[in-house]
Formats: C-alpha cells, sequence, structure tokens
C-alpha cells in the first residue's frame, strides 16, 4: 500500500498472521553505500543483524535488517522501484485521501536512551514533553524529512509502537473522514481520539482503531523544519495544549495501548513494563486528575 504522493513500490505492507504485531519498520538511506555502513554500523553496537537480497521486500533493493538498540526490528534499504506518484489524480482519491506514511510513535520505557540512539543516527529534535522541575524527558519528536517528525518516542511499557499516522492534504479530509465513519455508525469502534488541533507539532489530527491494526493517526499541517538554525520546542508535561491545543482531555486508551513487535525471526518481541506514563504524571494513576 501507497499514498497518494508516494512514488516508492510502497509505504505499508500488510501480512495476515497469527497475532497482530509490526514485524519491522523501515528506513530508506541516501546512498547504496549506506546499506554497507548501517549493516556495520549495527555490527558494531553488537546487534543482530541480517542482509537480505534484492526483492525479499517486493520492490525493495538489498537492505540490511537488524535488531536495534530499541529492541526493533528495522530495515535499512537505498534502491526502491519507483512508481507514478497519484498526487494531482482527484478522480483516483477515496477514503481520507492519504498522501503519504508520515511517522511512527514508539512506545518505550527510556525516552532519553531512544532520543540518544536517534541523534546519532542523524535525527533532528523538534519538540519535546518534559518535566521542567524534575529534569524528566517524556517525549521527543525527531526528523530526518523537513516536518515535525519521523518517529516521536511516549513514555511507556516498550518497544511496542504506539501508534503510525498518515499525511492527508489538507483539515477538511479529516472531516470529511469523520462524516463517513459516523455515516457508516462506526464512530463508537473506530474514533478514539479527536480530531482536534496538537500543541506538540501544530498538526490537525484524529486517532482512529480499526480491527487489530496499531492506532491509526490521520494528520495534516505541521510546519517545516529544514532552517539548519530550526530550535526545539519545549512544552511542559502539564501544560494541558500540549497533546490537545484546545485541553480536550486525552482519553485513557490513547496512553495505555501500543502494538508489540516481532523480531528477526518472526517471534515476539518481550515487553519491558514502565509504569511511569504522562497519565500517571497529570491524571493520576487511579485516572481522577
Ligand atoms: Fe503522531
Amino acid at each position: 500500500l501507497r499514498g497518494y504522493e508516494e512514488f516508492i513500490h510502497h509505504s505499508v505492507t500488510l501480512r495476515e498472521g497469527p497475532e497482530a504485531a509490526c514485524a519491522r519498520m523501515g528506513f530508506r538511506v541516501r546512498t547504496p553505500e549506506d546499506v554497507d555502513r548501517a549493516a556495520r554500523y549495527f555490527d558494531e553496537l553488537g546487534c543482530r543483524t541480517q542482509r537480505v537480497a534484492a526483492g525479499t521486500t517486493p520492490g525493495f533493493g538489498e537492505a540490511v535488517r537488524a535488531i536495534d538498540p530499541l529492541g526493533f526490528t528495522i530495515e535499512l534499504v537505498h534502491e526502491i522501484e519507483h512508481v507514478e506518484p497519484l498526487v494531482q489524480r482527484y478522480d483516483l482519491r477515496r477514503g481520507a485521501s492519504i498522501n503519504r506514511l508520515d511517522h511512527i510513535n514508539i512506545a518505550t520505557p527510556d525516552v532519553p536512551v531512544a532520543f540518544d540512539y536517534y541523534s546519532k543516527l542523524g535525527f533532528g529534535l523538534s519538540e519535546t514533553i518534559e518535566d521542567f522541575d524534575e529534569k524528566k524527558l517524556y517525549a521527543a519528536w525527531m526528523f530526518r524529512k523537513q516536518t515535525v517528525h519521523d518517529v516521536a518516542f511516549t513514555l511507556g511499557s516498550g518497544p511496542m509502537i504506539h501508534h503510525i499516522a498518515f499525511a492527508v492534504p489538507e483539515s477538511h479530509n479529516i472531516f470529511s473522514l469523520c462524516d463517513t465513519i459516523g455515516a457508516l455508525d462506526l464512530q463508537a469502534s473506530v474514533i478514539e481520539r479527536g480530531p482536534g488541533r496538537h500543541g506538540v507539532s501544530n498538526a490537525f489530527y484524529l486517532y482512529i482503531l480499526f480491527h487489530d491494526a496499531p492506532t491509526t493517526e490521520i494528520y495534516t499541517t505541521d510546519y517545516f523544519t529544514g532552517d539548519p538554525g530550526h530550535q526545539p520546542i519545549r512544552w511542559d508535561v502539564h501544560d494541558e495544549r500540549r497533546r490537545d491545543f484546545w485541553g480536550n482531555a486525552v482519553v485513557p486508551s490513547w496512553y495505555l495501548a501500543a502494538s508489540g513487535l516481532l523480531d528477526l525471526d518472526g517471534h515476539p518481541t518481550p515487553v519491558h513494563d514502565q509504569p511511569v506514563t504522562e497519565r500517571t504524571v497529570t491524571v493520576g494513576a487511579d485516572g481522577l486528575g
């Protein structure tokens, strides 16, 4: 599957399996030599790595897979089959009019470790949620493309996928999707949170649930981060506008739910418990604010 503006073979693969899980997430590297550099990098970190031949993932050239320091199975590839982008094929657009895979939000029990690892991979920092008094990092947004993020980290049990997010052209696409969900009488089971405006990222958002897929965010209108002088925006964990700029409460399930991972052999990745989350510091473990 791919979005309308994507010109690569795919950005998402769905496979039938015995349980819902993320088998791997991938990043494209800039040159063919970077695939070899990535293999050496993860070898030197002591990570388990695996070279895979071109075509092992349909549409992908030679790639390297590794279990990274956070416990995620990742795939790094350069060569990808190009296809015709459909950005102006308005006659074909339907549903939420998905343009591209925008970002993956990772649930991790140790956000500073995740931040440090992705910094070394060359990711920039756009925004954080911190407890300024206790000097504790609860969440971080990091980018390679020149938007707010490609990955974000949310403090919680992990390693797990907190959500995956797809970008749509404009906020009206999100309103239209909500109308479609309502017309199908699926609002109770499908709409988890939103629509709303994030404080962090400034994006307009909707979180949806569908069967046992990871929580899915429909996302639009964040901002440009490509200026080399871009400075991170830091939010206090007690600022209620951080997750919703209009102050609407975050539903409990949003902090609690995440999807598991598979390792290189397809076995479930163990999860480390992290009882402290943003929810426990801002609302309390009993759910009462
Ligand atoms: Fe997100």
